[in-house]
Protein backbone atom coordinates (compact mmCIF):
# COMPACT_ATOMS: atom_id res chain seq x y z
CA UNK A 1 0.00 0.00 0.00
CA UNK A 2 1.60 3.48 -0.83
CA UNK A 3 2.89 6.00 1.71
CA UNK A 4 3.24 9.34 1.86
CA UNK A 5 6.53 11.07 2.80
CA UNK A 6 6.93 15.18 4.25
CA UNK A 7 9.93 16.90 4.94
CA UNK A 8 8.49 19.51 7.17
CA UNK A 9 9.01 23.01 8.05
CA UNK A 10 8.44 24.76 4.68
CA UNK A 11 5.88 27.69 4.74
CA UNK A 12 3.34 27.22 1.73
CA UNK A 13 2.91 29.38 -0.58
CA UNK A 14 0.88 29.86 -3.25
CA UNK A 15 -2.59 28.85 -5.10
CA UNK A 16 -4.83 25.50 -5.22
CA UNK A 17 -7.48 24.67 -6.79
CA UNK A 18 -10.41 22.51 -5.18
CA UNK A 19 -11.69 19.98 -6.37
CA UNK A 20 -15.58 19.14 -6.61
CA UNK A 21 -17.02 17.69 -3.44
CA UNK A 22 -16.77 14.16 -2.69
CA UNK A 23 -20.18 14.50 -0.60
CA UNK A 24 -21.71 15.77 -3.08
CA UNK A 25 -20.87 13.80 -5.98
CA UNK A 26 -21.98 10.58 -3.79
CA UNK A 27 -25.62 11.16 -3.32
CA UNK A 28 -25.75 12.94 -6.71
CA UNK A 29 -24.57 9.78 -8.24
CA UNK A 30 -26.97 7.90 -6.64
CA UNK A 31 -29.56 10.01 -7.97
CA UNK A 32 -28.97 8.94 -11.16
CA UNK A 33 -30.83 5.91 -10.64
CA UNK A 34 -34.25 8.01 -10.39
CA UNK A 35 -33.80 8.31 -13.93
CA UNK A 36 -34.34 6.74 -17.42
CA UNK A 37 -31.50 8.10 -19.70
CA UNK A 38 -28.32 9.62 -19.32
CA UNK A 39 -27.32 12.13 -16.93
CA UNK A 40 -23.81 13.79 -17.49
CA UNK A 41 -21.79 15.46 -14.47
CA UNK A 42 -19.10 17.45 -14.32
CA UNK A 43 -16.33 18.58 -11.89
CA UNK A 44 -16.61 15.08 -10.43
CA UNK A 45 -13.06 14.25 -8.36
CA UNK A 46 -10.89 11.47 -8.85
CA UNK A 47 -11.18 9.62 -5.80
CA UNK A 48 -11.60 6.03 -4.85
CA UNK A 49 -14.96 7.04 -3.12
CA UNK A 50 -16.32 7.89 -6.41
CA UNK A 51 -14.91 4.79 -7.99
CA UNK A 52 -16.37 2.75 -5.67
CA UNK A 53 -20.24 4.32 -6.07
CA UNK A 54 -19.78 4.29 -9.72
CA UNK A 55 -18.84 0.40 -9.84
CA UNK A 56 -21.64 -0.18 -7.63
CA UNK A 57 -24.13 1.79 -10.11
CA UNK A 58 -22.57 0.02 -12.87
CA UNK A 59 -23.41 -3.32 -11.12
CA UNK A 60 -26.98 -2.64 -10.76
CA UNK A 61 -27.26 -2.24 -14.22
CA UNK A 62 -26.25 1.10 -15.36
CA UNK A 63 -23.79 2.33 -17.81
CA UNK A 64 -21.07 4.46 -16.34
CA UNK A 65 -18.98 6.04 -18.99
CA UNK A 66 -15.85 9.00 -17.55
CA UNK A 67 -15.44 11.54 -20.29
CA UNK A 68 -12.16 13.22 -20.04
CA UNK A 69 -11.48 15.45 -16.63
CA UNK A 70 -13.76 15.33 -14.38
CA UNK A 71 -17.05 14.38 -16.70
CA UNK A 72 -19.14 10.95 -15.77
CA UNK A 73 -22.23 10.43 -17.70
CA UNK A 74 -24.66 7.52 -15.90
CA UNK A 75 -27.09 6.12 -18.11
CA UNK A 76 -29.92 4.14 -15.44
CA UNK A 77 -31.71 2.92 -18.38
CA UNK A 78 -30.70 -0.80 -18.15
CA UNK A 79 -31.29 -0.73 -14.51
CA UNK A 80 -32.06 -4.53 -13.71
CA UNK A 81 -30.47 -5.41 -10.30
CA UNK A 82 -31.64 -4.30 -7.08
CA UNK A 83 -28.72 -5.74 -4.67
CA UNK A 84 -25.99 -3.79 -3.54
CA UNK A 85 -23.74 -6.29 -2.23
CA UNK A 86 -21.27 -6.65 0.65
CA UNK A 87 -18.11 -6.50 -1.40
CA UNK A 88 -18.74 -3.40 -2.80
CA UNK A 89 -21.02 -1.62 0.13
CA UNK A 90 -18.44 -2.55 3.07
CA UNK A 91 -15.79 0.06 0.82
CA UNK A 92 -17.94 2.60 1.55
CA UNK A 93 -20.46 3.38 3.64
CA UNK A 94 -22.35 5.94 1.16
CA UNK A 95 -22.92 3.04 -0.64
CA UNK A 96 -26.64 3.15 1.55
CA UNK A 97 -27.54 6.26 -0.59
CA UNK A 98 -28.78 3.61 -3.05
CA UNK A 99 -31.58 2.12 -0.98
CA UNK A 100 -33.63 5.17 -1.47
CA UNK A 101 -33.55 5.36 -4.86
CA UNK A 102 -33.78 1.76 -5.98
CA UNK A 103 -36.65 1.38 -3.63
CA UNK A 104 -38.32 4.22 -5.17
CA UNK A 105 -37.76 3.29 -9.33
CA UNK A 106 -37.95 -0.49 -9.01
CA UNK A 107 -39.97 -1.06 -5.83
CA UNK A 108 -37.46 -3.19 -4.03
CA UNK A 109 -33.74 -3.31 -2.78
CA UNK A 110 -31.03 -5.67 -0.85
CA UNK A 111 -28.56 -3.58 0.17
CA UNK A 112 -25.57 -4.51 2.48
CA UNK A 113 -25.88 -2.97 5.91
CA UNK A 114 -22.37 -1.25 5.96
CA UNK A 115 -21.65 -2.13 9.50
CA UNK A 116 -19.23 -0.19 11.74
CA UNK A 117 -16.53 2.25 10.72
CA UNK A 118 -13.14 3.42 12.74
CA UNK A 119 -14.86 6.45 13.97
CA UNK A 120 -17.84 4.69 15.54
CA UNK A 121 -20.91 2.84 15.01
CA UNK A 122 -22.57 4.72 12.38
CA UNK A 123 -26.50 3.38 12.66
CA UNK A 124 -28.57 4.05 9.47
CA UNK A 125 -31.63 3.27 11.62
CA UNK A 126 -33.23 6.83 10.70
CA UNK A 127 -32.78 6.11 6.92
CA UNK A 128 -34.89 2.83 7.17
CA UNK A 129 -37.59 4.31 9.73
CA UNK A 130 -38.18 7.27 7.33
CA UNK A 131 -38.40 4.79 4.79
CA UNK A 132 -41.01 2.44 6.47
CA UNK A 133 -42.90 5.53 7.27
CA UNK A 134 -43.22 5.68 3.34
CA UNK A 135 -44.81 2.38 3.06
CA UNK A 136 -41.93 0.25 3.13
CA UNK A 137 -41.82 -2.67 4.65
CA UNK A 138 -38.47 -3.01 6.12
CA UNK A 139 -36.63 -6.58 6.83
CA UNK A 140 -32.59 -7.53 8.03
CA UNK A 141 -31.76 -10.30 7.00
CA UNK A 142 -28.27 -12.11 6.96
CA UNK A 143 -26.47 -8.38 7.16
CA UNK A 144 -28.65 -6.75 4.25
CA UNK A 145 -31.54 -4.28 4.19
CA UNK A 146 -34.29 -5.62 2.51
CA UNK A 147 -36.77 -2.49 1.64
CA UNK A 148 -39.83 -3.47 -0.80
CA UNK A 149 -42.91 -0.72 -1.32
CA UNK A 150 -44.92 -1.41 -4.83
CA UNK A 151 -44.99 2.47 -4.63
CA UNK A 152 -43.81 4.46 -1.90
CA UNK A 153 -45.62 7.10 -0.22
CA UNK A 154 -45.23 10.46 1.32
CA UNK A 155 -45.19 11.04 5.02
CA UNK A 156 -44.26 13.71 7.71
CA UNK A 157 -41.05 12.21 8.58
CA UNK A 158 -39.03 13.97 11.98
CA UNK A 159 -35.79 12.69 12.15
CA UNK A 160 -34.43 12.16 16.18
CA UNK A 161 -31.26 13.82 14.60
CA UNK A 162 -30.10 15.75 11.58
CA UNK A 163 -28.56 13.00 9.72
CA UNK A 164 -26.81 14.09 6.24
CA UNK A 165 -26.94 10.44 4.63
CA UNK A 166 -30.70 9.86 5.29
CA UNK A 167 -32.00 13.47 4.32
CA UNK A 168 -30.50 12.25 1.28
CA UNK A 169 -31.89 9.21 1.05
CA UNK A 170 -35.21 10.36 1.81
CA UNK A 171 -35.69 12.95 -0.40
CA UNK A 172 -34.86 10.74 -3.57
CA UNK A 173 -36.86 8.51 -2.77
CA UNK A 174 -39.63 11.39 -1.79
CA UNK A 175 -38.96 12.39 -5.08
CA UNK A 176 -40.57 9.14 -6.65
CA UNK A 177 -43.57 8.99 -3.75
CA UNK A 178 -47.16 9.05 -4.38
CA UNK A 179 -47.59 12.76 -2.49
CA UNK A 180 -46.07 15.28 -0.19
CA UNK A 181 -43.00 14.31 2.11
CA UNK A 182 -41.91 16.50 4.99
CA UNK A 183 -38.66 15.85 6.46
CA UNK A 184 -38.15 17.87 9.93
CA UNK A 185 -34.44 18.43 11.68
CA UNK A 186 -33.53 17.30 8.17
CA UNK A 187 -29.65 18.27 7.82
CA UNK A 188 -28.86 21.43 6.11
CA UNK A 189 -25.65 21.27 4.60
CA UNK A 190 -24.92 23.01 1.22
CA UNK A 191 -24.47 19.05 -0.07
CA UNK A 192 -28.29 18.35 0.74
CA UNK A 193 -28.71 21.93 -1.16
CA UNK A 194 -27.09 20.32 -3.92
CA UNK A 195 -28.65 17.57 -4.44
CA UNK A 196 -32.08 19.19 -4.10
CA UNK A 197 -30.99 21.58 -6.98
CA UNK A 198 -30.15 18.20 -9.13
CA UNK A 199 -33.67 16.83 -7.89
CA UNK A 200 -35.71 20.09 -9.22
CA UNK A 201 -33.18 19.76 -12.79
CA UNK A 202 -34.63 16.57 -12.76
CA UNK A 203 -38.16 17.67 -12.38
CA UNK A 204 -38.58 17.21 -8.44
CA UNK A 205 -40.03 19.49 -6.34
CA UNK A 206 -37.90 19.48 -3.58
CA UNK A 207 -38.78 23.03 -0.98
CA UNK A 208 -36.88 24.27 1.48
CA UNK A 209 -33.28 22.13 1.40
CA UNK A 210 -30.93 24.19 3.30
CA UNK A 211 -33.92 24.63 6.17
CA UNK A 212 -34.36 22.01 8.69
CA UNK A 213 -38.17 21.58 7.11
CA UNK A 214 -38.05 20.09 3.46
CA UNK A 215 -41.46 19.56 1.78
CA UNK A 216 -40.88 17.21 -1.76
CA UNK A 217 -44.02 16.84 -3.59
CA UNK A 218 -43.63 13.66 -5.30
CA UNK A 219 -43.89 13.18 -9.32
CA UNK A 220 -44.29 10.27 -11.48
CA UNK A 221 -41.09 10.44 -13.51
CA UNK A 222 -37.68 12.22 -13.16
CA UNK A 223 -35.82 13.68 -16.70
CA UNK A 224 -31.94 13.59 -17.16
CA UNK A 225 -29.73 16.11 -16.11
CA UNK A 226 -26.70 17.59 -17.04
CA UNK A 227 -24.83 19.36 -13.73
CA UNK A 228 -21.41 20.40 -11.86
CA UNK A 229 -20.79 19.47 -8.70
CA UNK A 230 -20.32 21.63 -6.11
CA UNK A 231 -16.95 23.00 -4.74
CA UNK A 232 -14.73 20.89 -1.51
CA UNK A 233 -15.68 22.58 1.45
CA UNK A 234 -13.39 20.20 3.45
CA UNK A 235 -10.65 20.24 1.01
CA UNK A 236 -10.59 23.81 1.48
CA UNK A 237 -10.82 24.09 4.81
CA UNK A 238 -8.09 21.36 4.89
CA UNK A 239 -5.67 23.28 2.70
CA UNK A 240 -6.24 26.62 4.60
CA UNK A 241 -5.13 24.76 7.91
CA UNK A 242 -2.16 24.11 6.40
CA UNK A 243 -1.49 27.51 5.14
CA UNK A 244 -1.87 28.76 8.74
CA UNK A 245 -0.10 26.29 10.44
CA UNK A 246 2.92 26.48 8.36
CA UNK A 247 2.57 29.83 8.57
CA UNK A 248 2.33 30.76 5.24
CA UNK A 249 0.40 32.22 2.33
CA UNK A 250 -2.23 30.26 0.40
CA UNK A 251 -4.99 30.93 -1.73
CA UNK A 252 -7.86 28.17 -2.36
CA UNK A 253 -9.83 29.08 -5.48
CA UNK A 254 -13.00 27.65 -7.21
CA UNK A 255 -14.45 27.60 -3.72
CA UNK A 256 -17.35 28.56 -1.74
CA UNK A 257 -16.10 30.63 0.76
CA UNK A 258 -19.93 30.80 2.34
CA UNK A 259 -20.06 26.57 2.85
CA UNK A 260 -17.04 27.29 5.32
CA UNK A 261 -17.83 30.08 6.91
CA UNK A 262 -17.59 28.12 10.35
CA UNK A 263 -14.03 27.11 9.58
CA UNK A 264 -13.23 30.85 8.60
CA UNK A 265 -14.12 32.05 11.94
CA UNK A 266 -11.82 29.65 13.91
CA UNK A 267 -8.96 30.72 11.38
CA UNK A 268 -9.27 34.05 12.48
CA UNK A 269 -9.44 32.99 16.16
CA UNK A 270 -6.12 31.13 16.14
CA UNK A 271 -5.09 34.71 14.53
CA UNK A 272 -4.83 33.64 10.94
CA UNK A 273 -5.56 36.31 8.70
CA UNK A 274 -8.31 35.24 6.02
CA UNK A 275 -10.15 37.08 3.25
CA UNK A 276 -12.47 36.13 1.16
CA UNK A 277 -13.90 36.45 -2.37
CA UNK A 278 -16.93 35.56 -4.29
CA UNK A 279 -15.00 32.16 -5.42
CA UNK A 280 -11.49 32.31 -2.97
CA UNK A 281 -10.29 32.41 0.18
CA UNK A 282 -6.57 33.21 0.74
CA UNK A 283 -5.05 32.50 4.66
CA UNK A 284 -1.84 34.08 5.68
CA UNK A 285 -0.28 32.14 9.54
CA UNK A 286 -0.33 33.65 12.29
CA UNK A 287 3.38 34.69 13.96
CA UNK A 288 1.81 32.93 16.67
CA UNK A 289 -1.04 30.80 16.96
CA UNK A 290 -3.72 31.33 19.19
CA UNK A 291 -5.55 28.36 21.27
CA UNK A 292 -9.30 28.38 20.95
CA UNK A 293 -12.08 26.30 21.32
CA UNK A 294 -14.65 24.47 19.36
CA UNK A 295 -17.43 22.51 19.44
CA UNK A 296 -18.20 20.46 16.16
CA UNK A 297 -21.97 20.44 15.02
CA UNK A 298 -24.09 19.99 12.18
CA UNK A 299 -23.76 22.20 9.77
CA UNK A 300 -23.54 25.65 10.03
CA UNK A 301 -21.72 24.47 13.17
CA UNK A 302 -18.29 23.44 12.75
CA UNK A 303 -17.94 20.50 10.64
CA UNK A 304 -16.47 17.46 12.55
CA UNK A 305 -15.01 16.88 9.37
CA UNK A 306 -12.64 19.37 10.11
CA UNK A 307 -11.31 18.47 13.72
CA UNK A 308 -8.69 16.54 12.85
CA UNK A 309 -7.02 19.00 11.24
CA UNK A 310 -7.56 22.09 13.76
CA UNK A 311 -6.56 19.72 16.43
CA UNK A 312 -3.15 19.36 14.27
CA UNK A 313 -2.99 23.54 14.55
CA UNK A 314 -4.25 23.96 17.91
CA UNK A 315 -1.25 21.54 18.90
CA UNK A 316 1.20 24.61 17.83
CA UNK A 317 -0.69 26.94 19.29
CA UNK A 318 0.12 29.47 22.92
CA UNK A 319 -1.92 27.47 25.43
CA UNK A 320 -4.70 25.29 26.01
CA UNK A 321 -7.27 24.81 23.37
CA UNK A 322 -10.51 22.32 24.03
CA UNK A 323 -12.23 20.08 21.19
CA UNK A 324 -15.97 18.77 21.61
CA UNK A 325 -16.49 16.01 19.03
CA UNK A 326 -20.60 16.12 19.31
CA UNK A 327 -20.95 14.26 16.27
CA UNK A 328 -19.36 10.97 16.13
CA UNK A 329 -18.22 8.87 19.05
CA UNK A 330 -15.05 7.94 18.37
CA UNK A 331 -13.60 10.32 16.36
CA UNK A 332 -10.27 10.90 18.26
CA UNK A 333 -8.23 7.99 16.91
CA UNK A 334 -5.69 10.18 15.32
CA UNK A 335 -4.58 11.58 18.65
CA UNK A 336 -2.63 8.29 19.22
CA UNK A 337 -0.15 9.08 16.31
CA UNK A 338 -0.15 12.99 17.05
CA UNK A 339 0.79 11.93 20.49
CA UNK A 340 4.00 10.38 19.02
CA UNK A 341 4.72 13.20 17.15
CA UNK A 342 5.11 15.18 20.36
CA UNK A 343 1.60 16.59 20.50
CA UNK A 344 0.24 17.00 23.90
CA UNK A 345 -3.35 16.14 24.03
CA UNK A 346 -5.66 14.41 26.57
CA UNK A 347 -8.41 12.84 26.50
CA UNK A 348 -11.58 13.31 28.26
CA UNK A 349 -14.70 11.92 29.25
CA UNK A 350 -17.87 13.85 26.64
CA UNK A 351 -15.59 12.87 24.10
CA UNK A 352 -13.40 16.05 24.58
CA UNK A 353 -10.25 16.49 23.80
CA UNK A 354 -7.93 19.32 25.78
CA UNK A 355 -4.72 19.94 23.33
CA UNK A 356 -1.73 22.17 24.74
CA UNK A 357 0.46 23.98 22.52
CA UNK A 358 3.76 22.48 22.04
CA UNK A 359 6.76 24.18 20.31
CA UNK A 360 7.41 21.74 17.78
CA UNK A 361 6.30 18.28 16.50
CA UNK A 362 8.73 15.84 15.51
CA UNK A 363 8.87 13.86 12.49
CA UNK A 364 7.81 9.73 13.05
CA UNK A 365 6.32 6.83 10.76
CA UNK A 366 2.63 7.20 11.54
CA UNK A 367 -0.14 4.98 10.04
CA UNK A 368 -3.52 6.57 8.56
CA UNK A 369 -7.22 5.51 10.04
CA UNK A 370 -9.83 7.14 8.67
CA UNK A 371 -10.17 9.87 5.98
CA UNK A 372 -10.26 12.85 8.09
CA UNK A 373 -7.24 11.57 10.63
CA UNK A 374 -5.08 11.13 7.31
CA UNK A 375 -5.46 14.18 6.32
CA UNK A 376 -4.23 15.61 9.76
CA UNK A 377 -1.41 13.74 9.45
CA UNK A 378 -0.24 15.23 6.53
CA UNK A 379 -0.79 18.23 7.86
CA UNK A 380 1.32 17.24 11.31
CA UNK A 381 3.86 16.21 8.53
CA UNK A 382 4.26 19.38 7.16
CA UNK A 383 4.94 21.19 9.80
CA UNK A 384 7.13 18.67 12.07
CA UNK A 385 11.34 18.50 12.15
CA UNK A 386 13.04 16.14 10.08
CA UNK A 387 10.79 13.39 7.91
CA UNK A 388 7.08 12.27 8.56
CA UNK A 389 6.01 8.98 6.39
CA UNK A 390 2.13 8.66 6.81
CA UNK A 391 1.39 4.91 5.92
CA UNK A 392 -1.99 3.43 4.92
CA UNK A 393 -2.57 6.45 2.47
CA UNK A 394 -5.43 4.47 1.34
CA UNK A 395 -7.76 6.04 3.55
CA UNK A 396 -6.74 10.02 1.93
CA UNK A 397 -7.18 8.71 -1.76
CA UNK A 398 -11.21 7.84 -0.42
CA UNK A 399 -11.44 12.04 0.25
CA UNK A 400 -8.54 13.73 -1.34
CA UNK A 401 -7.46 14.37 -4.81
CA UNK A 402 -3.96 14.72 -5.91
CA UNK A 403 -3.03 15.49 -3.06
CA UNK A 404 0.52 15.29 -2.73
CA UNK A 405 0.69 17.00 -6.17
CA UNK A 406 -1.29 20.15 -4.87
CA UNK A 407 0.73 20.16 -1.70
CA UNK A 408 3.79 19.78 -3.57
CA UNK A 409 2.66 22.82 -5.98
CA UNK A 410 2.48 25.21 -2.60
CA UNK A 411 5.96 24.53 -2.03
CA UNK A 412 5.62 20.89 0.14
CA UNK A 413 8.56 18.47 0.54
CA UNK A 414 5.93 15.32 0.02
CA UNK A 415 5.93 12.52 -2.50
CA UNK A 416 4.45 9.17 -2.80
CA UNK A 417 6.26 5.97 -2.14
CA UNK A 418 4.68 3.31 -4.65
C1 LIG B 1 -21.92 12.54 6.28
C2 LIG B 1 -20.61 12.77 5.57
C3 LIG B 1 -19.44 12.70 6.55
C4 LIG B 1 -19.68 13.66 7.72
C5 LIG B 1 -21.05 13.43 8.34
C6 LIG B 1 -21.39 14.43 9.40
C7 LIG B 1 -21.06 11.90 3.38
C8 LIG B 1 -20.82 10.85 2.35
N1 LIG B 1 -20.46 11.77 4.54
O1 LIG B 1 -21.89 11.22 6.82
O2 LIG B 1 -18.25 13.06 5.86
O3 LIG B 1 -18.69 13.43 8.70
O4 LIG B 1 -22.07 13.50 7.32
O5 LIG B 1 -21.30 15.73 8.90
O6 LIG B 1 -21.73 12.88 3.11
N2 LIG B 1 -27.02 8.62 12.73
C9 LIG B 1 -27.87 7.73 13.37
N3 LIG B 1 -28.76 7.01 12.61
C10 LIG B 1 -28.83 7.13 11.25
C11 LIG B 1 -27.96 8.06 10.61
C12 LIG B 1 -27.08 8.79 11.38
O7 LIG B 1 -27.83 7.57 14.59
O8 LIG B 1 -29.64 6.46 10.63
C13 LIG B 1 -26.07 9.42 13.53
C14 LIG B 1 -24.62 9.09 13.19
O9 LIG B 1 -24.15 7.97 13.92
C15 LIG B 1 -23.94 10.38 13.62
C16 LIG B 1 -24.97 11.45 13.24
O10 LIG B 1 -26.21 10.77 13.15
O11 LIG B 1 -23.75 10.38 15.01
C17 LIG B 1 -24.71 12.17 11.94
O12 LIG B 1 -24.49 11.21 10.92
P1 LIG B 1 -24.83 11.51 9.40
O13 LIG B 1 -25.12 12.97 9.24
O14 LIG B 1 -25.87 10.55 8.95
O15 LIG B 1 -23.46 11.18 8.68
P2 LIG B 1 -23.24 10.51 7.27
O16 LIG B 1 -24.33 10.88 6.34
O17 LIG B 1 -22.91 9.07 7.45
Amino acid sequence: MDSIEIKGGVPLHGEVRISGAKNAALPILASSLLVEGTCTFENVPRLKDIDSILLLLEDLGCSVTRQGEGEVAVDAQGLNRTEAAYDLVRKMRASILVLGPLVARLGRARVSLPGGCAIGARPVDLHLKGLEAMGARIRLHHGYVEAEAHRLKGADICFDMPTVGGTENLMMAASLADGETILRNAAREPEIVALADVLNAMGASVQGAGTSKIIIQGVSSLKPVSTTIIPDRIEAGTFLVAGALTGGDVTVRDCNPDHFRAVIDKLRATGASVETGPDWTRVRGPEVIQSVDITTQPYPGFPTDMQAQFMVLLSMAEGTSVISETIFENRFIHVSELQRMGAAISLHAGNTAKIRGVKELSGAPVMASDLRASASLILAGLVATNTTVVHRVYHLDRGYEAIEEKFSRLGARIRRIR
